[in-house]
């Protein structure tokens, strides 16, 4: 196992849309357990492909309290979602930023497991908020993007300093 270096906005890779995953081989199973091992160590809970600037239809989510709950969702799609939640998130790609973001309350996400079965998980709370969040990293948004235009450039401002200051 392995600690995968995870790529920070504004990077022009977490823009990309992921592919669907056709075939889950060692490499998939092996991906799987690198993202949930650098989910775990940053600590967060929860981590999508695109972040670590692979482009498949791949998430690890873990958002229990204990963190022996790891959910690895291949090939994720929201069935259904209703009602509203305004929570504060944050995010492995935009480090030290946290703001509100409304998203669902409830949604229903069909997934493949890593033997290939079909699931779906139904889910409310802090878990459906990191289902949306890292299904959009799938499709190239990072939760910024949901934030005003202000936030957008003043965030963007912040983590340019940052890099300076650590480059
Ligand atoms: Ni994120």
């Amino acid at each position: 196992m392995s600690l995968l270096p995870i790529l920070r906005f504004p990077d022009p890779r977490l823009k990309k849309v992921a592919a669907p995953i056709e075939r889950i081989d060692d490499r998939i199973r092996r991906l799987a357990r690198d993202m949930a091992e650098t989910m775990y160590e940053a600590p967060g809970i929860g981590l999508a492909a695109t972040q670590v600037d692979v482009h498949q239809r791949l998430i690890v989510i873990d958002a229990s309290e204990t963190r022996d709950q790891l959910l690895t969702l291949i090939n994720p799609e929201i069935l259904s979602q209703d009602g509203l939640q305004i929570c504060e998130e944050g995010c492995l790609s935009v480090p030290g930023i946290y703001d509100k973001v409304g998203r669902a309350e409830h949604v229903v996400v069909r997934y493949t497991d890593l033997e290939g079965a079909a699931q779906t998980v139904d889910a409310v709370g802090l878990l459906a908020v990191c289902l949306q969040h890292e299904i959009d990293h799938l499709q190239g948004h990072v939760f910024v993007e949901h934030l005003s235009q202000l936030k957008q450039v003043r965030i963007r401002n912040k983590l340019a300093k940052q890099a300076r200051i650590t480059a």
